[in-house]
């Protein structure tokens, strides 16, 4: 039995990676500001997974939530899935201003507290996104976060190496869950069209013939967790079912 925490861990790609974790016996202390889906989480597997209910760009909160969890707990990992995105142009400060605080400064401010916690050998992982290594309009904040996150990783890594803690990011493109139905659904209104109608179409243009699942992104978490990636550092692994490899 290991320990994790994992934030993002309510909904989507985190909640994925924390009941695999659970499945394989470990011990999760998941952190997400939807306390509701938090609850029903927890109800998966009550006596592995800790729950706290915490905005994660309120530092305070994240202290007062974590220094007992890294007082008394060697963690083997840590996960950070938690992300928002927005749509915006270059002037509108107030976007900009929450998403890198959301997708970027907490990163920081979590592994400030938690790595000292994490045992010789352990593992962290960053959620980014293909849009870490390309742009798309109307998304500078989202694309500069993202970007921002594989700068971190490999200077953690180099950091962490003499632990030999392990640093890697992953980067899906399009993963089925509630972040990409909000983000398609002003482009559906526009085009008179519906969510699951966009979605089918965007998962036949992928080559492997359909949109990423938030268990697929666990299973690569899984293997970057894994003895198997004991040597794997500081590399950012693509999920895009090979959509990024041609015209
Ligand atoms: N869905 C995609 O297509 C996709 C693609 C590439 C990368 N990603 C990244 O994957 C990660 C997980 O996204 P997802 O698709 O599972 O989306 P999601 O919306 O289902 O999950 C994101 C989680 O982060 C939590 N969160 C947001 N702001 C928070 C805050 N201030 N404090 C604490 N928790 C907060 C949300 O409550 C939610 O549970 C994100 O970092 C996202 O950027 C998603």
């Amino acid at each position: 039995m290991k320990n994790y925490v994992v934030s993002g861990a309510a909904n989507g790609i985190g909640k994925a990676i924390v009941l695999s974790l659970v499945r394989e016996g470990h011990q999760v202390f998941a952190l997400d500001i939807d306390e509701q889906n938090l609850n029903l989480l927890k109800l998966e597997a009550p006596k592995q997974i800790h729950t706290y209910t915490i905005d994660v760009t309120d530092f305070r909160a994240i202290e007062r939530a974590l220094l007992p969890v890294v007082k008394e707990q060697t963690l083997f990992g840590v996960i950070l899935s938690h992300g928002i995105d927005n749509e915006h142009t270059i002037s509108e400060n107030s976007i900009w201003d929450r998403i890198i605080a959301t997708n970027l400064t907490s990163t920081q401010r979590l592994l400030s507290l938690l790595c000292p916690a994490i045992s010789n050998g352990g593992r962290v992982v960053m959620i980014s996104s293909i849009l870490g290594k390309v742009g798309r309009k109307n998304n500078s904040a989202y694309c500069a976060s993202k970007h921002a996150l594989l700068g971190i990783t490999k200077a953690l890594a180099l950091e962490l190496a003499p632990q030999r803690i392990t640093v890697n990011a992953v980067l899906p493109s399009w993963v089925d869950t509630k972040m990409l139905r909000e983000g398609l659904a002003q482009q559906a209104r526009m085009m008179g069209n519906t969510v699951p109608l966009l979605l089918k179409r965007i998962g036949k243009r992928i080559p492997l013939g359909r949109l990423i699942s938030a268990e697929d992104v666990a299973g690569s978490v899984n293997f970057l967790l894994s003895p198997a990636a004991v040597m794997i550092t500081a590399q950012s692994l693509v999920i895009d079912g090979g959509d990024g490899c041609g015209v």
